[in-house]
């Protein structure tokens, strides 16, 4: 199942929640992944312990590659989403240039591709958490 943590306003627990939610299902044994939409990365590096600006293969990395005209599209099961030190709970990091990306992908009419590696992602995992960044826009 897919949860998606969301609030306009900034610095009202959205990551604390989304990675406490997520402990919890993953605790119980479900595989989980935490999408950490927000530019800011705070949910990647709450996870991984490091700030999301040092791991490459990101959630923008995933998208960059729907732009540009590589033949084989690396999947986002396989080449994006990285194992935390927790077990059962795995995520797909963040990037500060996903800020940037909606506005590239939506010129090319390619908004709706995080909808289909979201999609891919869900045959992976039992539980996906999403975080996202304060301001909400039509990131989905
Ligand atoms: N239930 C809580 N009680 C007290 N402090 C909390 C609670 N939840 C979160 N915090 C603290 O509040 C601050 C903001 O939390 P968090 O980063 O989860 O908010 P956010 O909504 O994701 O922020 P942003 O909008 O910037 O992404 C952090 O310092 C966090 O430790
Ligand atoms: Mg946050």
């Amino acid at each position: 199942m897919r949860r998606v943590v969301f609030n306009q306003k900034g610095g009202v627990g959205k990551s604390s929640i989304t990675c406490n939610l997520a402990a919890i299902s993953a605790a119980r044994g479900k595989r989980t992944l935490v999408v950490d939409l927000d530019p800011q990365g705070n949910s990647t590096h709450y996870l991984m312990g490091r700030p999301a600006t040092e791991l490459d293969n990101n959630a923008a990395d995933l998208l960059e590659q729907t732009l540009s005209f590589t033949v084989f599209n690396r999947r986002p099961e396989e080449s994006f989403v990285h194992a935390t030190p927790f077990e059962n709970l795995w995520v797909l990091p963040s990037s500060p240039e996903l800020e940037f990306l909606e506005c590239k992908l939506e010129a090319k009419h390619k908004i709706y591709k995080l909808r289909e590696a979201l999609k891919k992602l869900d045959q992976h995992f039992d539980d996906i958490y999403i975080d996202t960044a304060p301001a909400l826009t039509a990131q989905e």
